[in-house]
């Protein structure tokens, strides 16, 4: 079988401006994250994704570019990326960049052109109405951030529309001359070695805006032309969605017919799981998950998930009902600083769970026993915190903790001279929760992650084999659920709750020999074949092989 490397990767998410300063400015850059990643090599991570790493007035983080074909001047230069590219293949780690494309900085060349003169080559490269649209206050996606999607410009003289703030003014992918343009931009990265691209704002790039129209209706042609053009540069390339969608859409993006191959993007972050898991974790009980996996979305052939518990946006509420949403907030972030536009959480996860690292553990047990692959932000793997201090996003995006000495080992500038402060102090702080300090400690949560990691790798049936729930009578807090993939069967039980329980699942179809525990959160009596009498002890987990097989 031809194994596709996504499918049993591990994807690591990495803001170059907050990992590793290599010159002392204060900022993180690429040769500072070269210099990371025998770590990341050691945590067993396959896949690295940059945040957009482009000259930028970094006004949202970097999802604002003024250069698609160059690298922002304080991260390095096009040479240390191709080294970057070069030194990650040595480790078996691919690269894969933010592609912003819905939008581009309003500093951007083109857009100067382009409201500088109705007669410009580039007028026609952003989307314009002339008359004031009806509907300039819908659709915003930062509420209370920001006011409108169509705004006037003074010196076009007319309203642009932007589907984030008013300096990302939208690109007009109707254009042939736009898509063209992407093309060679997706073809340049691929050639100075990135691995493929996730794609930001993904529904936004294919909706067609109209004055008074909102939402637009979505031209799939384009994602069937950019998996045309990315795999025909680079074969083994990957498009990962960044779609926030109802289940009936999911699919699309993944292929053009449900029944056929992935056709579009191989990958689709899973959205409609993620705010499942959160419910499920808040109210210490499985159903929402048991729910969500047993009406999951099929992906067309080829297509595949990827879970996530955190990245770098709020986490994102917005799916689940007023009253299940309440409960999240209750549980996870109880102090209205700790939410964000009305439906997030802009908080990490180790202070979510009050830094308890057995709760640590089991959210991400769970996570990575879900169905895809998994993709963890920068700074988890240790059990990072929030800086409730900062604006908005900005408090899930301090700088990575390598030591307890000044800056965190971050960086070697004078404090003050940081892009953004290290949180030093409190429980979460650098003093306390670094990554030197966890490698010396076999029961770090680092280790722990290296572990996981590991298992993960011996049980490719995660990434790619059949999900189901086992169907048997279970105390609320326990999901138990399996996988059936040509390589053999997993049998994966999660306590969701701080109470042991006992559990019975009773003889499990199509296994061979004895089944063991794989990965578990402490000893426990080895498994019968029949599946009954299983501890699992508050926040536990046991991941027990079923079945091996050769064929796989
Ligand atoms: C989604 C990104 O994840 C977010 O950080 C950004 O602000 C918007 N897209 C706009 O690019």
């Amino acid at each position: 079988m031809i194994n596709r490397w996504y499918q049993e990767a591990v994807i690591y998410s990495v803001d170059v401006s907050s990992f590793q300063d290599s010159d002392g400015d204060g900022r993180g850059d690429l040769r500072g994250l070269i210099s990371r990643l025998d770590y990341l090599s050691r945590l067993g991570v396959s896949c690295l994704w940059l945040n957009p790493i482009h000259p930028s007035p970094w006004r949202d983080n970097g999802y604002d570019i003024s250069d698609y074909y160059g690298i922002h001047p304080a991260l390095g230069s096009l040479g240390d990326f191709a080294e970057l590219a070069r030194e990650a293949q040595e480790r078996g780690i691919r690269i894969v960049l933010d592609l912003v494309v819905n939008h581009t900085s309003d500093e951007h060349p083109w857009f100067a052109s382009a409201r500088s003169s109705p007669d410009s080559p580039y007028r026609d490269w952003y989307v314009w109405s002339a008359e004031e649209p009806p509907d300039r206050h819908q659709g915003t996606v930062f509420p209370g951030e920001q006011e409108e999607t169509w705004s006037f410009d003074e010196q076009a003289q007319a309203w642009y529309f932007h589907r984030f703030y008013g300096f990302q003014p939208d690109l007009n992918w109707a254009n042939p001359a736009v898509r063209r343009e992407m093309a060679k931009i997706m073809n340049f990265w691929l050639q100075v070695g990135a691995a493929g691209f996730r794609i930001d704002a993904a529904p936004f790039i294919l909706e067609q805006v109209m004055p008074g129209v909102d939402p637009g209706p979505k031209d799939f042609s384009i994602m069937d032309s950019w998996r045309q053009e990315t795999q025909w540069v680079r074969g083994d390339s990957v498009l990962l969605c960044e779609a926030n969608v109802p289940p009936t859409e999911v699919g699309t993006y993944v292929g053009s017919r449900f029944d056929g191959p992935s056709d579009r993007a191989q990958m689709m972050f899973d959205f409609l799981l993620n705010p499942r898991v959160w419910l499920a974790l808040a109210r210490s009980d499985a159903e929402p998950l048991i729910e969500a996996l047993t009406t999951a979305a099929r992906l067309p052939e080829g297509g595949q998930w990827v879970s996530f518990l955190r990245n770098h946006d709020e986490l994102d509420l917005s799916r689940l009902t007023d009253e299940q949403r309440g409960d999240t907030f209750r549980a996870f972030a109880p102090r209205p600083e700790m939410r964000l536009y009305g439906r997030g959480i802009r908080r990490r996860l180790a202070p979510m769970v009050q830094g308890d690292k057995r709760r640590i553990e089991l959210a991400y047990a769970l996570q990575f026993s879900l169905p895809g692959t998994p993709a963890l932000r920068y700074g988890e793997e240790i059990g990072m915190g929030e800086d409730l201090s900062l604006d908005g996003r900005e408090a899930i995006r301090t700088p990575m903790q390598w030591d307890d000495t000044s800056n965190a080992g971050f960086s070697s500038a004078a404090p003050e001279a940081l892009f953004r402060p290290a949180a030093m102090k409190g429980r979460f702080g650098a003093k306390k929760v670094n990554v030197r300090a966890q490698q010396r400690d076999p029961n770090s949560l680092l280790r722990w992650f290296e572990n996981l990691i590991y298992t993960l790798r011996t049980a490719p049936e995660i990434g790619t084999g059949t999900c189901s729930v086992i169907n048997a009578p279970l105390p609320r807090s326990v999901l138990a659920h399996r996988f059936d993939a040509p390589t053999g069967s997993i049998l994966l039980l999660h306590n969701l709750a701080d109470t042991t329980v006992t559990v019975d699942i009773g003889p499990q179809p199509g296994m061979n020999g004895n089944p063991y525990d794989l990965f578990v959160d402490g000893p426990y009596d080895a498994p019968t074949k029949k599946l009954t009498g299983l501890t699992l002890n508050g926040w536990g987990y046991r991941w027990i092989r079923l079945a091996r097989s050769d064929q796989g």
